[in-house]
């Protein structure tokens, strides 16, 4: 026996290694149209809070567009099992989305979204929806509470955008088991990769399930929830906002004319949290969130929207948004800035006055803190030169790791947490509030694991066998290799390739015998 276990641990490392030294083709899942298509029964359950979570809550859901008429039903929750004999119901309001003409989406659909207003603080609800026959679960969360120095968390996360249902859904279920009290979730934009494509959204509700019904979303807009709705678009490049976005979240209307339910804010307790499209019309938001951030007595101050003031990835930097919006934040001592777009993690902070930061008496006192990070599959390079030149320290970074956030704030202090997909701790500081004095900063990356690069972590890139270097690089002269992934495609085995110059960026299929099979040309 002893020895068959020998053998057989053997074979096991043996297939280890040759596993790890050879490259394995990734294949995309295939899943059928209608897989994705509404039914009569609801689905795409999503809760979100409005501008005053103790009171104020909104649940949105999809049917097929032959359910007209939807009701939510919510009551105070209870142990015994027929709470629902106190509840209240809500016509919901329905809405026909007919994206039957939009490529990628081609779906019509009835939306349907009830708001509670009168709820009561520091309360456990039970909701569901249906059209008065066909119901869902009974669905659990909580308002806020009144009382503002009350101990709360909430989740944070950078861009899904990719591999949604193959590798975003284990992200989201650590984080909820991580903090399963999180009362509600940041979406740092870049939800979705295709703005309109229904397949991916159908991934990102099913890779978040009943999380996204029970713990309700703060979402805001990324580069990727904007493409051209039509021909016409595409050739005036004109990108529209995500046709799903406004229909199946139902999100504060606060924000500045023509941009409702993309710029928005509520107040959590005692914190203000609000949420940029760093997409369109930023100068009308600087004014907007000045006016938001001057009209509030709010203690803590956290703004999130997709662009980083503080880019993290190489060959990146959004200066004019830098300079457009870091001043109204300096000038408010906005606490904590949630960005995504970066595909790495970058944490750091700016000064709190004109001095530098490792001017001694500031050290241990900081400005706004500016975080980056990425909950999807897809990874980019770290800045080399982490935000030199930028006045602002990089103090914790990391690359090709999906990673998810907690922030707790009671009373005058903010944790603030980031764990690994496998819900190890990779970073953590904390915020301390002193009366007429800028906060004070503990570092505590030291808790966490230790800092992971591309040359430490499983290869994201695959490696270009010489031949086909050869072949591709005789072809296109003066390019450099920017992007490898060994793919399997309609039974062909191959390298997806992308290679630059100065002027153009070209995208080749070429199979493993050195065929060339697609190419894409973009000029720059
Ligand atoms: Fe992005």
């Amino acid at each position: 026996m002893r020895r068959v276990l020998l053998v057989f641990t053997a074979i096991v490392a043996n297939f280890t290694i040759c596993h790890s030294q050879e490259q394995r083709p990734y294949q995309e899942p295939f899943f059928e149209d209608k897989w994705s298509k509404p039914s009569e029964h609801p689905d795409r359950i999503v809760l979100n809070f409005g501008e005053n979570p103790a009171t104020t809550a909104s649940v949105t859901w999809r049917t097929s567009p032959t359910i007209n008429e939807a009701f939510a039903e919510m009551a105070i929750a209870t142990g015994a099992p027929k709470f629902w004999r106190n509840a209240k119901t809500v016509t919901a309001k329905t809405t026909t989305f007919d994206a039957s003409a939009i490529e990628t989406a081609e779906v019509v659909s009835n939306y349907h979204s009830a708001t509670f207003n009168d709820l009561q603080p520091n309360t456990t609800y039970a909701y569901r929806v249906g059209d008065g026959n066909r119901w869902s679960e009974w669905i659990q969360f909580k308002t806020a509470s009144d009382n503002p120095e009350d101990s709360f968390s909430f989740l944070y996360v950078g861009d899904t955008q990719n591999f949604i249902l193959e590798l975003w859904s284990r992200l989201i279920r650590e984080g909820y088991k991580t903090a399963p009290d999180a009362s509600f979730i940041i979406h740092a934009g870049d939800l979705v990769n295709n703005a309109h494509r229904e397949q991916e959204w159908e991934e990102w509700f099913i890779a978040g399930g009943w999380i996204h019904s029970s713990l309700p979303s703060f979402p805001v807009p990324g580069n990727h929830e904007y493409r051209p709705l039509n021909d016409e678009e595409a050739k005036n490049k004109i990108r529209s906002l995500s046709a799903q976005w406004k229909p199946q979240f139902t999100l504060p209307e606060n924000g500045p004319e023509g941009l409702e339910e993309s710029v928005y804010y509520m107040d959590y307790q005692n914190t203000r949290v609000i949420g940029l499209n760093s997409n369109e019309e930023t100068e009308k938001q600087a004014k907007w969130v000045d006016e938001v951030l001057s009209n509030t007595s709010q203690k803590w101050k956290v703004i999130t929207f997709h662009h980083p003031l503080f880019s993290a990835s190489e060959g990146r930097d959004n200066e004019e948004l830098r300079n457009l919006w870091k001043p109204i934040f300096d000038k408010h001592e906005v606490d904590l800035v949630l960005q995504g777009h970066d595909h790495s993690y970058a944490r750091g902070r700016v000064s709190p006055g004109d001095n530098v930061l490792d001017g001694v008496n500031l050290r241990d006192k900081t400005g706004t803190v500016y975080v980056v990070s990425v909950s999807g599959g897809k990874m980019y390079k770290l800045r080399p030169n982490a935000w030199e030149g930028w006045e602002a320290n990089r103090n914790r970074a990391a690359e090709n790791t999906q990673l998810f956030q907690v922030i707790t704030i009671e009373g005058d202090k903010l944790s603030f947490e980031s764990y690994t997909a496998i819900g190890e701790l990779y970073d953590a500081f904390d915020l301390v509030k002193k009366p007429n004095e800028p906060n004070s900063f503990v570092e505590r990356k030291g808790e966490g694991i230790n800092a992971r690069r591309f040359g430490n972590t499983i290869p994201y890139q695959d490696t270009l066998p010489e031949n086909l270097k050869e072949i591709i690089f005789k072809q296109y002269k003066g390019h450099q290799l920017n992007r490898v992934s060994f793919v399997k495609e309609d039974g062909v085995t191959g390298y997806r390739v992308r290679i630059r110059n100065d002027k153009q960026s070209v995208n080749l299929f070429i199979d493993e015998s050195g065929k060339i099979l697609d190419e894409d040309i973009y000029t720059f």
